[in-house]
Parts: structure tokens; C-alpha cells; sequence
């Protein structure tokens, strides 16, 4: 059976806008009070404002008042399974701490780790 999180993280990649990069990639994140939230990567003209679908996930689940949150699900076409990108694996430790991280792909193929482990030796608040 298909974990929830990762089966709401296929259905966000529907809609990834990815004209660019032809690159399609969904996550979900799961807030403590259960709620999922999905997302997609949505590429304009000037590239750089490029949002992945991780942090268009997480701000859904911010807007709508979550803060403590369990898990996130990625998923993408590759054979080696896609981990966050640098920029959302520090967003997702200001926000989300030591979260669990479910990477996934298109062909059932997943893998559970923590974000500590994708992201050692962080920058946080705590050096201000
Ligand atoms: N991308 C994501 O949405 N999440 C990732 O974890 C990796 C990369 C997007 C950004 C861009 O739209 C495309 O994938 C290629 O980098």
C-alpha cells in the first residue's frame, strides 16, 4: 500500500509547471496535526525564480497556520531517488527541524531518512 504522504506528493507533481527543465517534481509535508499539504515546481522565464515543489509545500502548510510538522515526501522520475536542494534543506531545518524525509520515485521505489542526515552542521538562529 502506498504511503499516504508520498501517494499526495504523485498527485501534486500533476502539476508541476516545468517548461524549462522538463523536470517534474511533487512533495507533500505533513503537519503534527495530520494535515498534508502537496506541492509542485512551478519554472518561469527568468529561471531563477524557480520555486521546487518542497517549499511551494511547505508554504501552503505555513499560509494555512501549521508549524509543527512530521514528514515530507519528494518524488521525481529518477532512478536515484531526488533529495532536496540545498536552498530547501535549509528552509526545511529553520522550519520543520530534524524532519523525516521520505525520498521517492514514479516507480514505488522509496527511501525514509532525517534531515539531519542530508543536512549536517546547519546554520540556524541559534549562532545569532
Ligand atoms: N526541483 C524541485 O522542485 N525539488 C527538488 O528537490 C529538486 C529540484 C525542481 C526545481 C526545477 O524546477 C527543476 O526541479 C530542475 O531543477
Amino acid at each position: 500500500m502506498t504511503d499516504a504522504l508520498v501517494q499526495a506528493a504523485l498527485d501534486a507533481r500533476q502539476n508541476a509547471h516545468a517548461l524549462y527543465s522538463h523536470f517534474w517534481v511533487g512533495a507533500a509535508i505533513e503537519s503534527e496535526d495530520g494535515r498534508i499539504f502537496g506541492g509542485c515546481n512551478i519554472e518561469n522565464a527568468t529561471y531563477g525564480l524557480t520555486v521546487c515543489a518542497e517549499r511551494v509545500a511547505l508554504w501552503k502548510a505555513m499560509s494555512e497556520g501549521a508549524r509543527q510538522f512530521r514528514r515530507i515526501a519528494v518524488i521525481a522520475d529518477t532512478e536515484t531517488l531526488t533529495p532536496p536542494c540545498g536552498a530547501c534543506r535549509q528552509l526545511l531545518w529553520e522550519f520543520c527541524g530534524d524532519i523525516e524525509v521520505v525520498l521517492a520515485n514514479v516507480h514505488g521505489r522509496s527511501e525514509t531518512m532525517r534531515l539531519k542526515d542530508l543536512f549536517p552542521r546547519p546554520f540556524d538562529d541559534s549562532y545569532l
